[in-house]
């Protein structure tokens, strides 16, 4: 099924200039980039997009790091994009992701993990109108 998932390169790949290689991997990949932008997300923001997260130990953490940054939110599309981004992106904790993906590739720890994906059809639904208007993507 084409559909669309939501990602972002968090602080820590942007900080280290990651963005170029990961776009080119998503596009390596027959994903189209729908939408894009780079933005600080407040305290505020960030509780928001994980208010998921708001009982788990690591909440607070988690917001400060993805509040330390800028971050680059995008709308990826393409068959299975839910999944395949998933796989792209490797396990959550890198010491578990497969070789080659990008948590595998560049990142810290479970936390500094690089990129986020949507993880389900509803949360896409939410996460993409979170960051982007109907007329921002293309
Ligand atoms: P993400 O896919 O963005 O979804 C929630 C985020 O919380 C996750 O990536 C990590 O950045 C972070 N996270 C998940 N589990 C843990 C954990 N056990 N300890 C610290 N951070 C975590």
């Amino acid at each position: 099924m084409f559909e669309q998932t939501l990602s972002i390169i968090k602080p820590d790949g942007v900080a280290k200039n990651l963005t170029g290689n990961i776009i080119q991997l998503f596009e390596n990949n027959g994903f189209e980039i729908k939408a894009i932008k780079k933005l600080i997300l407040t305290k505020k923001n960030a509780e928001s997009f994980y208010y998921v997260h708001k009982e788990r130990p690591f909440f607070k953490s988690l917001v400060d790091f993805m509040t330390e940054g800028a971050i680059i939110p995008m709308v990826l599309s393409r068959e299975n994009a839910i999944l395949k981004n998933r796989e792209i992106m490797g396990a959550t904790n890198p010491k578990d992701a497969a070789e080659g993906t990008i948590r595998k590739m560049y990142a810290e720890s479970i936390e500094r993990n690089i990129v986020h994906g949507s993880d389900s059809p509803e949360s896409a639904k939410f996460e993409i109108s979170f960051f982007f208007n109907y007329f921002e993507i293309i």
